[in-house]
């Protein structure tokens, strides 16, 4: 499905956005919606090292936004700031039009539990077999007993391609591609209201990659959440994504629609959507 079917397709599910959405406006443009995620001036160093230089990013909500950016650029720490796994040294971090710095702990529980992860390495409990894994989350807020926490892992795993019984082994007995398909299982079980794919189709055959954009595509639409993907991979990107924006020297450098890429006039982003050696980014490396 192209961007510009699921577009007509949001437009006729959910007529009061169709608007918006079908312009595909950037996510630069001043909207009236309030951003379900909104960040400014984020800045994080390491040491010496500065990673994020001055974050500004708006996702819109049950949109689909996919970033990008070279190795090491911050893609992954921005989201873990997000995630609250990594605290910010500056910055503005909005859900919903809430400061997460001033949600109170209960709040901030509360707001974390409706947030789905796919990391970037899967992340998985070795200690815990596949199925408990996947409805680790169910399971550690109780809403979900045992024995429905297996038919469950069970369904969302054939959503993933993996059969009931994969349920029963070890993170450790599963293949690289494996993990990762319970990775993402695990991050869409619990029917998130936001979810974070980081690299979620890396090291997967290019038609299980495209099982998975799919999948992604369908919990942004049928879930109604709001999604913010980490990808090099440019089909992958278009595919899942709605907006897109790319972060170059800690900072967002362009944002628009996702379907674009390649062809957004911006050199930066053409040279790194195309995957071309000569351009504006290759020529920094050289200094
Ligand atoms: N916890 C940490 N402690 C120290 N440095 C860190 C930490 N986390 C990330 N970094 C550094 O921050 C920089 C950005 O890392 P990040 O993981 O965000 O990159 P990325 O854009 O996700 O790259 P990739 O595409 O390779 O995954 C890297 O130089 C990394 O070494
Ligand atoms: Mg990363």
């Amino acid at each position: 499905m192209t961007p510009s079917d699921r577009e007509a397709q949001r437009s006729v599910n959910q007529p009061g956005n169709a608007s918006d959405r079908g312009a595909q406006r950037s996510v630069n443009q001043p909207g009236n919606e309030t951003p379900k995620i909104r960040l400014r001036s984020l800045r994080k160093s390491f040491g010496a090292k500065r990673v994020l230089d001055g974050v500004d990013l708006d996702v819109r909500a049950n949109h689909s936004m996919v970033l990008l950016g070279g190795s090491g650029s911050g893609k992954s720490v921005t989201i873990k700031c997000i995630l609250g796994l990594i605290t910010p040294d500056e910055g503005l971090i909005e859900i919903d039009g809430q400061d997460v710095s001033k949600l109170s702990r209960r709040d901030r529980t509360e707001m974390r539990d409706r947030i789905g992860m796919l990391f970037q390495n899967g992340a998985l409990f070795d200690s815990l077999p596949v199925w408990e894994n996947v409805c680790f989350k169910l399971l550690a807020q109780k809403r979900i007993t045992r024995a429905a926490a297996r038919d469950k892992a069970a369904e969302v795993l054939a959503q993933v391609g993996l059969a009931a019984s994969v349920g029963d082994l070890s993170p450790s007995e599963l293949s690289g591609g494996m993990q990762k398909r319970v990775a993402l299982a695990r991050a869409v079980a619990a029917q998130p209201d936001i979810i974070f794919f980081d690299e979620p189709t890396t090291g997967l055959d290019p038609i299980m990659g495209a099982v998975i954009d799919g999948l992604i595509v369908d919990c942004v639409q049928r879930l109604g959440a709001t999604a913010l993907s980490i990808t090099h991979d440019m089909a992958s990107a278009r595919r899942i994504g709605d907006d897109a924006a790319m972060i170059h020297k800690g900072q967002i450098i362009w944002t628009g629609a996702a379907g674009a890429l390649g062809n957004t006039g911006n050199a930066m982003v053409d040279q790194f959507a195309r995957g071309e050696r000569e351009g504006p980014i290759q020529m920094e490396l050289r200094r």
